[in-house]
């Protein structure tokens, strides 16, 4: 259990989340699905079913069993670029879902609005400063700041130095949790320090016993080290794709072959920016469900960030929690 002085350390957070320690298991998809999110609320964190691609119909059914195996608070993690984005935000309203992280871009006009008349709380990416202040003005009730060590789709810059630019400007405004590269409490401990009000970790919980991800994809991930987690390269400067960080392998050469494909359609006039754009990103979570469901590590893309060689053994989601306390209590007592 957290020490008074965690416990401080994590009282925005915790307040803001309902949870009993400010430590989010970040949306994963195909991976935080009803078994790994109700494990992180049930053991004291706080859980997010990743919708990703989800239809409505989906997530309903996913909300509807993760209540089902718990009682504790747990959040929604949508997309914003899905195309029935606000159809998704009215079946979280429908279960009086309490937490809703918008990921993947700026909030479309009247999102935010929506989601807080629903009575549920708005956490967003901020990925730069002015972009955080501008989320802040914008009515969000937290802030997530997710640096480029992070495993999936991820920003230029590191977690260090966003946590430098964004803590000490807005921490006292709003509740800010930081992610990317975050494995054990010792990392935690300081980014409290700093101002954060809690953090939010991916690849730490892959491996949990509770995880669905198959054996193949929990094997990559206790084998994986730092510097295997690389992140994709854009080959065509008129394609911006969005980078994904990923454990190397020819998954990764089959999305150069995929850029190659989506710009020569661009060149044909097939498609414009926009349906290129979502031809990228269609890749990506089919790839992922691949590795993630069928356990094809080879051609499907391994999603982790590079704190993965800190991953060393499946273990249930209450012990992965307790070590974390343990060591940020430890890094706090020696202050
Ligand atoms: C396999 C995998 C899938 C992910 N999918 C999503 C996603 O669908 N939506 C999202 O907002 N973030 C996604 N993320 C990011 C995580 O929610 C989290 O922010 C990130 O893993 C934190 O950094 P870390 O991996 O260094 O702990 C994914 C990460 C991983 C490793």
């Amino acid at each position: 259990m957290a020490s008074a002085r965690l416990r401080e350390l994590m009282a925005r957070g915790t307040a803001l989340l309902g949870s009993e320690v400010a430590i989010i298991c970040g949306a994963m998809s195909w991976v935080s699905e009803r078994h790994l999110v109700s494990a992180v609320s049930n053991a004291g964190g706080f859980g997010l079913i990743a919708c990703g691609a989800m239809t409505p119909e989906l997530l309903d059914t996913e909300i509807a069993a993760t209540k089902a195996m718990t009682d504790r608070p747990f959040g929604v993690n949508l997309i914003t670029m899905h195309p029935q984005l606000m159809d998704l935000i009215a079946v979280c309203a429908k279960h009086g879902v309490g937490h809703v992280v918008l990921a993947g871009g700026l909030p479309p006009k009247g999102s935010i609005e929506a989601i807080r008349e629903s009575g549920a709380k708005v956490i967003c990416f901020a990925p730069a400063l002015a972009l955080a202040k501008k989320l802040v003005r914008s009515g969000v009730d937290a802030l997530i700041i997710e640096g480029m060590e992070a495993g999936g789709h991820i920003g230029p810059v590191a977690t260090s130095v966003l946590a430098q630019e964004i803590l000490p400007e807005l921490a006292k405004d709003v509740p800010i949790f930081v992610a990317g590269g975050i494995a054990r409490g010792e990392a935690i401990a300081g980014y409290l320090e700093m101002g954060a009000a809690g953090v939010q970790l991916g690849t730490r919980f892959v491996c949990a016993t509770e995880s669905i991800a198959h054996p193949a994809f929990k094997k990559a991930f206790l084998r994986g080290n730092a510097r295997d987690a690389v992140a994709s390269v854009q080959i065509d400067p008129r394609l911006p794709v969005i980078p994904v960080r990923a454990l190397k392998n020819a998954g990764t050469e089959a999305f150069t072959a995929k850029q190659r494909e989506v710009a020569q359609m661009l060149d044909d006039g097939k498609v414009d920016m926009a349906a290129a754009q979502l031809e990228i990103e269609h890749f990506w979570a089919g790839a992922l469900r691949r590795a993630v469901i069928d356990g094809d590590v080879e051609n499907g893309s391994v999603m982790a960030g590079q704190s993965v060689g800190m991953v060393t053994k499946e273990e249930p989601v209450a012990d992965i929690i307790a070590e974390l306390l343990e060591q940020a209590d430890a890094a706090l007592g020696a202050r």
